[in-house]
């Protein structure tokens, strides 16, 4: 499919909804090609602010500030899903949003995410909509035990999601995660996590960074290892499974899907991230064209660039729990000349914050990810 749409050239001036470290590197990519960067969210001193252009400060659901951004900047993108769809829509009347707000509608709640994927015969582990308290007893009933309980609506980094053990949790459990609209799903004893980020242009065209292990700690990701082969063609069907997901909903940018690799060596997608992701971050040092500057190319409508990995690399995240005894010591995770420090401005350090990340090279992707891990071992 080709769609004739004229490209936003540098020069130009991208808007991001949202003030994090995604939108950070994103504008970090897209300064180095000659855009200019905006970015708004309700707070200063942001982490993409830092770097932008201009930050404006506005609630995302203050519609006339929205239309004000979108006014002066060239096209708008989010690097925050769970933006109001109401803004994305205020802000596409205006000028291009990418990728549009149906996608960020779909995948800002779980339930609407995951029913899309079962529509279009995506394999999820089993799942069922809980509306109240009374619902979770006859969905515990028929998904059985364990089982986890999610959110529908704005969980993130393992927030607003609980594992129930056996049935008599169920009150508890419902309390835990605010008693509100949910999603049980079945507990899947997983043998490894892994993630494609994909990318899709937008005349179409379609890239991908291959396969990426996540090793998470606490439900959050702690370390990722691109370019593994899974046994089989697990490796080809994950990144089949990602093309057609991006496909299937029209995605222009880059779109992360979170898979559970089952024990009989099975694919079962977990969730998606309509926007860079933090599996991704590699490839800000290791590969040709970063998931970020892919980003800005399929925002601009420019072609989409090489997903190559330059040499094996290995992400692992720095969290707020690093400075509980003061200052990490920084230049001691940089004895190693092949790690690469990322810090993304923050002036708080709490616990479980992402606070930045530490990429370091080697001989494969297990060396990499023992040097990264000492290296984080040394901040201390
Ligand atoms: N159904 C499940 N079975 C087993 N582990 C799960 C399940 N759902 C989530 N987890 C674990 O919790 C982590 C975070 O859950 P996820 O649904 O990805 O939410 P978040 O939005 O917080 O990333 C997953 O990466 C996985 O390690
Ligand atoms: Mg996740």
């Amino acid at each position: 499919m080709t769609r004739q749409t004229v490209p936003i050239l540098p020069g130009a001036t991208l808007g991001v909804l949202g003030s994090g470290q995604l939108g950070r590197m994103f504008a970090i990519a897209a300064r180095r090609m000659g855009y200019r960067v905006h970015t708004l969210s309700p707070d200063t001193g942001t982490p993409t602010g830092q770097v932008a252009d201009r930050e404006w400060v506005a609630d995302y659901d203050d519609l006339d500030a929205i239309a004000g951004f979108a006014r002066e900047v060239d096209a708008v993108t989010f690097e925050f899903e769970n933006v109001p769809v109401a803004a994305a829509e205020s802000a596409a009347r205006l000028r291009p949003v990418r990728p549009r707000g149906e996608v960020l509608h779909t995948t800002q709640n779980r339930l609407r995410e995951k029913t899309a994927l079962a529509h279009h015969g995506f394999p999820t582990a089993a799942f069922e909509h809980v509306r109240d308290r009374g619902a979770l007893d006859g969905a515990l009933a028929r998904i059985g035990t364990p089982a986890v309980l999610k959110t529908a609506g704005f969980g993130y980094d393992g927030k607003g999601q609980t594992v129930i053990r056996e049935p008599s949790e169920a009150d508890e459990a419902w309390q835990s995660i605010g008693a509100t609209e949910a999603v049980l799903e079945a507990f899947i004893d997983f043998e490894r996590e892994v993630s494609v980020v994909a990318a899709r242009g937008a005349d179409g065209a379609f890239a991908h960074y291959g396969v990426t292990e996540n090793r998470h700690r606490d439900h959050v990701l702690d370390v990722s290892i691109p370019g593994v082969q899974l046994p089989g063609n697990g490796s080809e069907e994950a990144v089949t499974i990602a093309r057609g997901i991006v496909e299937a909903l029209d995605v222009v940018g880059v779109l992360c899907v979170e898979f559970f690799v089952t024990r009989d060596g099975g694919l079962l997608v977990n969730e998606l991230a309509p926007r860079p992701h933090n599996s991704g971050h590699f490839s800000f040092d290791a590969s040709v064209v970063s998931q970020f500057e892919q980003q800005v190319r399929a925002v601009c409508a420019l072609p989409l660039g090489s997903t190559g990995l330059l040499r094996p690399a290995a992400m692992v995240n720095l969290l707020g729990d690093l400075w509980q005894d003061g200052e990490p010591d920084w230049s001691a995770a940089l004895d190693d000349p092949l790690v690469k420090l990322h810090l993304y401005g923050k002036a708080e350090a709490r616990a479980g914050r992402k606070m930045g990340h530490i990429t370091a090279f080697g001989d494969d992707g297990e060396d990499a990810a023992r040097r990264a891990l000492a290296a984080r071992e040394r901040l201390r």
